[in-house]
């Protein structure tokens, strides 16, 4: 998308991103896991896409170990565009920036709880091997997917292990 400009997130950011949430995900409440994970100790990615200097996307990935598995591994969640620049690319352009950022700090997979119709068009295809780090309700089994970066093949069994402001129900169930 032309004009589109992608950085990682300051903490001078903060309040732009969290004033985001909302309007992307009216229905959900993201903005105490965002504001932890920006704010702690975390090992994370944060980037921000703006438009002629205008927040108009973020995109979070929590990076992890997996049990029984040596290679880095990270969470992809949440992804949120405003609502007036959904449908450009400005999510698929996060992702992809995303994950070049992640190969290059040595990250072998990465993992999303999210629609297949969406994410499958990044390469995301759907997991059944690693599980998720909170047990998931049946309908969202399909939702669990991931993809490799490098050419280390993916772990046939195994959990990621993720900080516990993760281990919420909320976060992964109706
Ligand atoms: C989902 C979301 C991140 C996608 O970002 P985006 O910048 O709008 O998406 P892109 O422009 O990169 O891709 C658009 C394409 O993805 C598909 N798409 C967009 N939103 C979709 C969704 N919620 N489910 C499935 N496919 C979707 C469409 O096919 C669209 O292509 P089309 O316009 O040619 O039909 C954004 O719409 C958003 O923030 N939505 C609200 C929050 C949300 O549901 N986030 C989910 C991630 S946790």
């Amino acid at each position: 998308m032309h004009g589109l400009d992608i950085r990682d997130s300051r903490a001078d950011d903060l309040s732009a991103i969290e004033s985001l949430y909302p309007r992307a995900f009216p229905d959900e409440v993201l903005v105490p896991l965002v504001r932890q994970l920006l704010t702690q100790e975390h090992d994370i990615l944060s980037l921000i896409a703006r438009t002629g200097g205008t927040l108009a996307g973020h995109i979070l990935f929590t990076i992890c170990d997996m049990t029984g598995d040596d290679t880095k591994a990270a969470l992809l969640a949440p992804l949120a565009v405003e609502p007036q620049w959904q449908r450009q690319g400005i999510g698929t352009a996060l992702i992809r920036d995303g994950l070049a950022r992640l190969k290059s700090a040595g990250v072998a997979h990465v993992y999303v709880l999210g629609d297949p119709a969406y994410y499958g068009r990044s390469g995301f295809n759907p997991e059944t091997g690693v599980a998720p780090p909170y047990p998931l309700p049946d309908e969202y089994r399909a939702a669990w997917q991931s993809l490799s970066l490098g050419a280390a093949l993916p772990p046939d069994h195994g959990k990621l292990k993720l900080p516990d402001v993760w281990m919420q129900p909320a976060l992964w169930g109706p």
